[in-house]
């Protein structure tokens, strides 16, 4: 079969397997010629692994200089009569493939890392082949769902505001259009259940679960991922919803952080930059900050995607000859520096002033904003032959 892109709003309905095959290898060709992780960690396990910040995580501790081995967790859905399956289905499988090829174990778990059983399998195969001990966990999980571990109903995040309503414009990717839209305000239920589904409490249960199992070695670090952004969004981000979740996030870190320090590990936050993902595109009222930040980023030769933000996260700040992780007073590090950046940002503000419905893709980046959410799911990769034909038997094949 040939397979064509089938997207809906700002949903990928399938994925081109030979296109993320080629998404990881040029992220690895990447990482191998960057500055390298120096002292980096070496068993490292990573909820989130199989898209986004998540998956260039482990690109880069595996192919960045630390040589990491592998365990990756994730929630993605193969071959079927309903399909292709999603990228991060092939992602996994090729991400795998090539660490293998390197001499490196990568081995992924396909399933739900809220559940149990999930947990379970993880812990067994630390203790029974991967040696035993790990030495990092990533957490970058993003979802708009998690059931309650007590009751198993289901909290279910809202994007919204808190205090007053947003309009604003939003990309739809299907009809390359830009819609006016208005992000409403919050109840408190659904600002308490958005803080549970993507706050802190799911990360500090997996450590206290790894913990109990001794699977973490002395000096053991964990990281999760956040984001605030620019003054512009924080009506839409980090005033909302999200941005309380994600205050949640950072107090869970601390609270990991002193747990931790008694096998003289730590825990921490990383803000990361704006960027399109398969969770980001989704945020409402967000994209006009997006395609602004895209295009001034490039012009000042500052921009980065998630593999070049990664990098510099683990060779920079993370690991190296630093005595200790460089943090701002709230102990976040900041690998949203450039995208903060004040000359970056008052370019940013003047963009999004003119941005409206018919001229966004040419006073923003929509091109760039377009191929990136083309290219997360294996489309649109220069170098790749779309018209040839993928066996969907072959497919079915492969094992994660
Ligand atoms: P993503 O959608 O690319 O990756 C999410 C990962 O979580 C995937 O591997 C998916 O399979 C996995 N997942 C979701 N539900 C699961 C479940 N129930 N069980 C197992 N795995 C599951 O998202 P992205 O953007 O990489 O987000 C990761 C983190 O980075 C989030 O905390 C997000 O808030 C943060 N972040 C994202 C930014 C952005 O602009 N995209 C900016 C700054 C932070
Ligand atoms: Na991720």
């Amino acid at each position: 079969m040939i397979i064509k892109p089938i997207v809906k709003g700002v949903v990928a309905r399938n994925a081109h397997p030979t296109g993320c095959k080629q998404a990881i290898i040029n992220q690895i060709n990447y990482v191998k010629a960057e500055k390298p992780i120096v002292n980096g960690a070496k068993k490292v396990l990573i909820l989130g692994a199989s898209s986004g910040f998540g998956l260039a995580s482990r690109i880069s501790l595996a192919f960045g200089g630390a040589s990491a081995d592998t365990i990756g967790v994730s929630f993605e859905r193969g071959p079927s009569e309903k399909g292709i399956g999603t990228a991060g289905w092939y992602n996994n499988i090729f991400f795998r493939e090539e660490a293998e090829k390197q001499g490196l174990i990568a081995k992924n778990f396909v399933g739900d890392a809220f559940s149990p059983q999930t947990r379970e399998q993880v812990i067994d195969y630390i203790k029974s082949e991967f040696g035993g001990k790990l030495d990092l966990v990533i957490y970058s999980l993003a979802t708009g769902v998690r059931p309650d571990p007590v009751t198993g109903e289901l909290w279910r995040s809202s994007i919204k505001t808190i205090g007053e309503p947003v309009t604003g414009p939003t990309i739809n990717i299907e009809t390359d259009t830009m819609e006016q839209m208005t992000v409403g305000t919050a109840t408190d239920e659904e600002i308490d259940a958005t803080e549970k589904v993507m706050g802190g409490d799911d990360w500090a249960s997996w450590i206290e679960i790894l913990s109990e199992a001794d699977v973490l070695d002395k000096g053991c670090k964990t990281l999760a991922y956040s984001y605030i952004g620019a003054k512009s969004t924080y009506p839409i981000y980090h005033q909302g919803t999200l941005g309380r979740a994600k205050t949640h996030l950072h107090a869970t870190g601390d609270m990991l952080n002193n747990k931790l320090a008694k096998i003289g590990g730590t825990a921490h936050v990383s803000v990361c930059k704006a960027l399109v993902t398969k969770a980001s595109v989704y945020i409402p009222a967000f994209s006009p900050y997006i395609l602004a930040l895209y295009k001034v980023m490039k012009e000042k030769g500052l921009h980065e995607g998630c593999i070049e933000q990664m990098q510099r996260l683990f060779a920079q700040r993370v690991y190296g000859d630093k005595s200790a992780i460089p943090v701002d007073n709230q102990r976040l590090i900041r690998i949203d520096d450039w995208e903060l950046d004040a000359g970056v940002q008052s370019e940013v503000d003047k963009l999004i002033a003119k941005i409206a419905p018919d001229n966004f893709a040419l006073v923003g980046d929509y091109q760039g904003y377009k191929t990136d959410f083309m290219q997360l799911n294996g489309f649109e990769l220069p170098g790749v032959d779309y018209q040839a034909r993928v066996d969907f038997d072959s497919l079915c094949q492969l094992q994660p």
